[in-house]
């Protein structure tokens, strides 16, 4: 199945995708966790990020896309993936399209995630993630480590992402409604959109979306 996440920042797209992919048996595939495990491993393509990232501003579409592609040809996107943060504006979503459309390939399904403003920061300023992998997510109130700031998964020290700030949040949460949320209308265009709230307990949230999936693949 092939499938694209979009939802605001701290929907909680990560913590999703890693228990749909796990489901589903296709690859997850971030591209702000490519971009952040770039930065950890100092790459050029990781100083061309950071200063965007760290201002809660998109990352130019030429680093991006080159960058998602290469992740896809790697994943073998036949077999199915799960896009999380890509594709994030219209040019992105075009771009997507010419690369899936060269392989003969489309879309199954956009699984819309809809929070409330005041969820979204609430989820934001508790979350602490895994220097070793950002993709290990925790919540100091609703997804507690067992020991206070190391990971359960790895052992790694936990840490407040860089744009987590109260400031950048705000100036994320802008660029998600002026140059993302447009992409949820290119998508109906084409009939793939399915819209589920991200309230409530993860599994209950995992559920809702499986059962949106379902018969789309
Ligand atoms: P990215 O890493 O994609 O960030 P984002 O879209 O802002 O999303 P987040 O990672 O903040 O949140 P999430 O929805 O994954 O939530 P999570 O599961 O962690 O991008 C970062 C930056 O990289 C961008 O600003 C941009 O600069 C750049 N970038 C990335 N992709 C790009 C692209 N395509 N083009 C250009 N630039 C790009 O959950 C949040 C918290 O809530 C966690 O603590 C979690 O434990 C908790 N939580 C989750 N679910 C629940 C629940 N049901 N109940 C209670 N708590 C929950
Ligand atoms: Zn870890």
């Amino acid at each position: 199945m092939r499938i694209v996440l979009v939802g605001p920042p701290g929907a909680g797209k990560g913590t999703q995708a890693a228990f749909l992919a796990k489901n589903l048996s296709i690859p997850h595939i971030s591209t702000g966790d490519l971009f952040r495990a770039n930065i950890s491993q100092g790459t050029e393509l990781g100083k061309q990020a950071k200063s965007y990232m760290d201002a809660g501003n998109l990352v130019p579409d030429e680093v991006t896309v080159g960058m998602a592609q290469d992740r896809m040809e790697q994943a073998d996107a036949e077999h199915g993936f799960l896009l999380d943060g890509f594709p994030r504006n219209v040019a992105q979503a075009e771009a997507l399209d010419a690369m899936l459309d060269r392989e003969g390939m489309k879309l199954d399904a956009v699984l819309d995630l809809e929070v409330p403003e005041d969820e979204v920061v609430k989820r934001i300023a508790g979350r602490r993630i895994c220097r070793n992998d950002s993709a290990h997510v925790f919540h100091v109130a609703y997804k507690q480590p067992k020991a206070e700031g190391v990971c359960d998964t790895c052992g790694g020290e936990l840490y407040q992402r860089e744009d987590d700030s109260e400031g950048t949040v705000r100036k994320r949460l802008e660029v998600y409604h002026t140059q993302t949320e447009p992409i949820i209308d290119y998508y109906k265009a084409q009939g793939l959109v399915a819209t589920i709230s991200a309230l409530g307990q993860v599994d209950e949230v995992t559920e809702r979306a499986m059962r949106a999936l379902h018969g789309r693949g």
